[in-house]
């Protein structure tokens, strides 16, 4: 399945996000000298750019098993117990949307995290008792869109922190590239350049596209992916020269015309595009600050020069004060 291989399995096929890999190429190698298990790894970053992938990479690049859960499928700290009894030493458990758990699994998984055992609580009423309940040594890698939504002493735990950055834009050429080759489809440099221009810093995003630029290249009959095929076919996917597609620009606009570009609160403007605002902060804002279309200040958000000109408003000075 090709859409399977597309994930890099080791370190030396992970595209990009080189101080991480070169950070945690030395843990790897330390920590399989020692023959331990690697220090609790906490991944943080917007959606798309590779956290699982990676998480999947340090399991390959120690020889360990790992299981994936997610914060909102632990609902209780039974559930949690219940993964943690199954890992044998080295294991890693991943845990994805790990600023999600709930509190009470949280804490049971401190003293897991820090000295490796459990404390249960059998029995009711008089003969409540705690059991202790020992773990063999094992790495939880966490994921979160954002370090802040989690718990100071969840953060702590953590011996190794990756912040993962959006790709440039040679990095997600690469990608583009190395996933085309994996698909038996020939992209032109030009295609590949394009195709990444307008990716929004993301290889989940490349590797989406890709899949339809092939499409129209295939009932177009062309046989390699050129700079004119990715455009007509991502202008026609109405994904726009800056990679934004229409609920970016949904964004944009509301910004800037409802609220005169603001500051305007991350609540209003997200009821006002019919969407969540967990969903706004995690995967619309992130790039828009990232490309400096807007600012977060202590009043709101607020749309900068570069935004109007994209959209081709007009921008005048002193009515944003
Ligand atoms: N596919 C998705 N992310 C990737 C990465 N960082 N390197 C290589 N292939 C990828």
């Amino acid at each position: 399945d090709a859409e399977l291989t597309l994930r890099p399995q080791y370190l030396s096929e992970y595209i990009g996000q080189k101080e991480i890999k070169d950070q945690l190429s030395v843990y790897l190698k330390a920590a399989k000298q020692r023959k331990e298990a690697l220090d609790h790894v906490l991944l943080f970053g917007p959606p798309g750019l590779g956290k699982t992938t990676l998480a999947v990479v340090i399991a390959n690049e120690m020889g360990a098993n790992i299981k994936t859960t997610s914060g909102p499928a632990i609902e209780k700290a039974g559930d949690l117990v219940a993964l943690l009894n199954e890992l044998e030493a080295g294991d890693i458990l991943f845990i994805d949307e790990i600023h999600r758990l709930p509190k009470s699994v949280e804490e049971v998984l401190y003293s897991a995290m820090e000295d490796f055992y459990v404390d249960i609580v059998v029995g009711q009423g008089e003969t409540a008792h705690a059991i202790h309940f020992p773990l063999p040594p094992f790495t939880l890698i966490g994921a979160t869109t954002r370090a802040g939504m989690l718990s100071a002493p969840l953060r702590d735990r953590f011996g190794i922190v990756a912040h993962m950055r959006f790709y440039p834009v040679s990095d997600l050429q690469l990608i583009a590239r190395r996933s085309a080759e994996i698909f038996n489809t020939s992209i032109a440099a030009s295609g590949a350049a394009e195709l990444a221009l307008r990716s929004r810093g993301t290889p989940r995003i490349v590797n989406r596209l890709l899949k339809r630029v092939r499409d129209f290249a295939q009932v177009a009959g062309k046989s390699e992916i050129d700079q004119q095929t990715v455009n007509s076919a991502l202008n026609k996917l109405q994904v726009d020269g800056c990679g934004l597609d229409e609920t970016d620009l949904k964004y944009l606009k509301t910004l800037i015309q409802q609220y005169k570009g603001g500051p305007a609160g991350v609540n209003a403007l997200a009821s006002n595009i019919g969407e969540d605002t967990e969903t706004v902060e995690e995967m619309i804002e992130p790039y828009l600050l990232q490309i400096g279309f807007i600012q977060r200040t202590p009043r709101g958000r607020q749309a900068t020069e570069a935004a109007y000109e994209h959209l081709h408003i007009p921008y005048q000075t002193g009515l944003q004060a």
